[in-house]
């Protein structure tokens, strides 16, 4: 029987997904993502910081399909369009870049995207959660902000990635909601583009503020910022990388390369594991490394090396963690910019990180507080850094 509930709900799910699915390319624009006042100084010591000095501003364009062809080894017929069906059997990553064209000038999308078990008109929407949620809304007028619930996700991406299949096979395949909420925020990205934050992550700062006033917007096709870099010899015990970019806060254009290497990766990387039966008995522990921060920091730095977007030649090495360290301004590298750990893990007290009334804090989010680990993995905020401190404390007392 049709309960009131149920109805209820698919009329939520039919109408979020007639506005998401109309709304598909007409992006808003990003006069909000305007200049600040004051800040061309502070730009101009970036630019001087800015280690990749000759780094082609725009990344090499993946988005025509010719070159997509030619470099299967099939030359694109002259003048013909190439059909779509040719894509089917393309490898994962070209039938990315082939869906998601990444066009470094366009304009960063207003959009920004929460995950949540229930929606914000829900009852059960938790009133923890109301001021943060608000904040987003608050801060960024005109941004269209969605909080999408588990049903609509699945509809959504179903939508989304039609023609890409093997991507829905591996989201649906995911054996626990931490690895869905993470995947849901790179595959969102990835086909929309613009901010992805999690649930319990407040606003401080309107998104419009984040680049430093030099920064030219249509340069720069995502925005990350530092978890964790901590300066210690004993680093490894407490995370898994030395330098290691948050996920609980992003933003990027549509189809920037290093979200359709990831959402390749994760794709691959849960295809294979369910070949080989592995996902049923997968342990709490491995999420960081198998759709948390550390793919997230290892696909960036692949990036950041990669001699097929960035000039290598340049003598100066690779990109490393040592880039990063101890930064307290945002670093520009390619159409990358790092913010400093202040500005998306202000108040940690720890690791250089300034407090939440800093002009660099941007975000907050919750890493403790009144939510139990079990709900925040819930949405997918990353905990594992704290259960792998508690570990450690219990194993030395
Ligand atoms: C995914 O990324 C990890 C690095 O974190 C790498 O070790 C692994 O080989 C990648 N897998 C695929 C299928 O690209
Ligand atoms: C730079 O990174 C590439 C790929 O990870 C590696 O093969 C190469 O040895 C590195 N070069 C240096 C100078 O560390």
């Amino acid at each position: 029987m049709l309960t009131f509930r149920r109805a209820l709900i698919a009329a939520a799910v039919f109408i979020t997904m007639l506005f998401l699915v109309t709304r598909s390319h007409s992006t808003v624009s990003t006069d909000r993502i305007a200049p600040t006042d004051g800040g061309s100084q502070q730009g101009a010591k970036n630019e001087g910081q800015t280690r990749i000095g000759d780094v082609p501003s725009s990344p090499v364009s993946t988005s025509s399909p010719e070159k997509i062809v030619s470099s299967q080894g099939k030359k694109p017929n002259n003048g013909q369009q190439v059909p779509l069906q040719d894509m089917t059997k393309a490898p994962l990553r070209e039938k990315l870049a082939y869906q998601f064209p990444y066009d470094v000038e366009s304009k960063f999308p207003a959009y920004i995207w929460q995950t949540w078990k229930y929606t914000p008109a829900s009852g059960d929407f938790g009133e923890n959660f109301r001021p943060a949620e608000a904040s987003w809304s608050e801060k960024h007028p005109g941004f269209i902000h969605e909080v999408i619930t588990d049903q609509v996700a699945v509809h959504l991406l179903r939508h989304l990635y039609a023609s890409v299949p093997e991507v829905l096979d591996a989201y649906n395949s995911l054996p626990m909601p931490v690895l869905k909420a993470d995947f849901f925020r790179y595959l969102i990205l990835l086909a929309r583009g613009g901010i992805y934050s999690d649930i319990d992550t407040y606003a401080l700062k309107s998104a419009a503020e984040w680049l430093p006033d030099s920064v030219p917007r249509e340069a720069i096709g995502l925005v990350v910022g530092i978890e964790a870099d901590p300066d210690r010899p004993d680093w490894h015990d407490w995370y898994s990388r030395r330098i290691q970019f948050c996920q609980w806060t992003i933003q990027s254009k549509p189809g920037h390369p290093v979200l359709r290497e990831i959402v390749a990766n994760i794709t691959l990387e849960t295809l294979k594991k369910k070949d080989a039966g592995l996902l049923k008995s997968f342990k709490d522990d491995k999420v960081i490394e198998f759709t948390g921060p550390a793919v997230w920091t290892d696909t960036i730095f692949d990036f950041l090396n990669d001699e097929k977007f960035f000039d290598m030649t340049t003598g100066k090495g690779n990109i490393t963690w040592k880039d990063f360290t101890g930064m307290k301004e945002p670093k520009k590298v390619g159409d990358v910019v790092v913010l400093p750990i202040t500005s998306f893990s202000p108040g940690v007290q720890q690791m250089g990180a300034e407090d939440y009334d800093h002009p660099m804090a941007f975000v907050k989010h919750e890493f403790e507080g009144t939510w139990k680990p079990e709900k925040l993995r819930h949405i997918g905020t990353t905990t594992e850094e704290e259960e792998k401190k508690k570990k450690e404390q219990e194993k030395k007392q």
